[in-house]
């Protein structure tokens, strides 16, 4: 239940009013003292109020890594806005808040069920913890060349296999919006008794409006890491990660985060997130459904454009995408002859917008609170000229036609060593061709469908390096390894 208290109040901001009305005299971190001397262009684009603000935990300010008194407030009403148990405020991204899950998952050498398509900050959790990555293949949708979630079939099938594994932890939803069954695949999970954590990054407003999918928690996950800067109100960095139920040891999940998180915490994005936070249970329900109206209003008018097409909730209930945020629009243009990134550049310096982001297929568009009928008028314009401009280039576009052969059902190759033992061990760079059965020192993924081809620790066989060889010729874009033309790659 939502009380009046936390309607109104939000003890951190408040806080930071009353530091500034005092007048306080600094003489304490940051050296910039409330923004004097600044740099001028600093000043005139930041703001003096801005490093008025820029505060870390001093007297009467609470401590991130210790709260007892404004941010243990915050954080309290944090919980109860998200129908969580408890909940921390994070300064270092929706990342820590996933490395901190693993971290308190796993010891060295424990098993963890992780989707293929994890996020760099999930393989980055991997190696800290020396946990055993146990993969779970993504459904892929190869016409739009994108992952999707995974199927409780495929969890229950691992767990079978690995009954020892410590928990599942999964990205829900995708960046692209879709989700898994969470449901059933916590049914899946009954059995075997462990906690099912979540990457929901993308997914804090589901709490606020019955027309998204439903909330992590809702659906029985132990936790959820969120990204308040990414949907909502927060700044950049600011996330936030909650837990509900006892299936996870607190004091270790708290040690983890004081490992990850910086000592000097960011008073501008806490704040920003008390800020959010309120705004959510005071006017979320309000916002997101201008949101929701405007996010369906704009899918129905590219899907009018020909040559476009922008998937919505028609797609739910099928493998790998049990529901969608119907605000994250994937417009594909493949059928207009121009890959993702050409569109991208195209909107960006013909018509002054910016995507989200681009692959091979489509561009993704984020509709949230900020955004403005006019945003999308000007959007629904320039994609109508580009469509009519390019159509005809859909019968030349080679790179497009040899991509499609690739986005089968990704290999998963044997994993020999584990990533963080991988790590640490020297490595050397070989060509390409040169690799075969050796260990890889280094993750390789090709966008699309951004599913890693290869981990550290894992084994190179010929067919990953065919594979590889495949993707370099059909210049599909790499991210991961030192040598993004991926003449080379770095092996143990
Ligand atoms: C699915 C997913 N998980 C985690 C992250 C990491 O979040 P942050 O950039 O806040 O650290 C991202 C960032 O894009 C993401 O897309």
């Amino acid at each position: 239940m939502v009380n009046d208290e936390m309607k109104t109040r939000a003890p951190l901001l408040e806080a930071l009013a009353n530091y500034l009305e005092d007048g306080v005299v600094r003489f304490h971190m940051p050296g910039h003292k409330g923004g004097r001397n600044l740099d001028p262009l600093v000043r005139r684009l930041v703001g003096e109020q801005a490093f008025a603000l820029d505060i870390t935990g001093v007297e009467g300010m609470d401590d991130l890594h210790q709260p007892q008194g404004v941010l243990a407030h915050a954080q309290d009403l944090l919980a109860e806005a998200f129908g969580a148990d408890y909940s921390y405020f994070l300064i270092n991204g929706t990342s820590c808040g996933v490395q901190a899950l693993l971290l308190t998952l796993c010891n060295p050498g424990d098993k963890i069920i992780v989707p293929r398509n994890m996020h760099k900050s999930m393989i980055a959790g991997v190696i800290f913890s020396g946990a055993y990555p146990l993969f779970v293949a993504p459904e892929v949708d190869a016409a739009r060349g994108i992952a999707l979630g995974v199927t409780p079939e495929r969890i229950r099938k691992m767990l079978q296999r690995h009954p020892d594994a410590k928990g599942v932890l999964l990205i829900n939803p995708t960046y692209y919006g879709t989700t898994s069954d969470l449901q059933g695949i916590k049914s899946a999970m009954v059995p075997f008794g462990v906690p099912l954590v979540l990457d929901e990054a993308h997914g804090p407003h589901f709490y606020f409006h019955p027309g998204f999918p439903t909330p992590g928690l809702a659906a029985g996950a132990a936790a959820a890491a969120q990204g308040m800067h990414k949907l909502l109100g927060g700044l950049t960095q600011s996330s936030v990660l909650h837990v509900k139920g006892e299936s996870l040891d607190r004091q270790r999940l708290e040690s983890s985060l004081r490992l990850l998180q910086s000592t000097s915490a960011s008073y501008l994005l806490l704040a920003s997130l008390d800020g959010a936070r309120r705004q959510m249970v005071l006017n979320g329900r309000m916002l997101l459904d201008e949101t929701l109206s405007r996010a369906r209003w704009a899918r129905e008018e590219i899907n009018k454009i020909p040559g476009l097409s922008c998937f919505g909730r028609e797609r739910a209930g099928t493998p790998g995408c049990a529901d969608l945020d119907e605000t994250k629009l994937t417009v594909t243009v493949k059928d207009l002859g121009l890959t993702g990134q050409q569109v991208e550049l195209i909107l960006r310096y013909q018509y002054n917008l910016q995507v989200e982001l681009s692959d091979l297929y489509n561009i993704l568009l984020m509709v949230t609170i900020g955004t403005t009928d006019s945003d999308l008028e000007k959007l629904l314009f320039a994609l109508r000229e580009i469509a009519a401009r390019y159509r005809e280039f859909a019968k030349n576009c080679e790179l497009l036609r040899r991509a499609e052969d690739l986005l089968e059902e990704p290999m998963i190759p044997e994993l020999v060593l584990l990533p963080r033992e991988a790590f640490f061990r020297s490595a050397r760079v070989v060509n390409l061709p040169a690799a075969v059965g050796k260990i890889s020192a280094e993750v390789v993924t090709a966008y699309p469908p951004g599913i890693p081809i290869v981990c550290p620790g894992e084994r190179l066989t010929s067919d990953i390096i065919d594979y590889l060889t495949l993707i370099k010729e059909a210049g599909l874009r790499i991210s991961g390894p030192r040598d993004a033309t991926l003449e080379t790659i770095r092996v143990l």
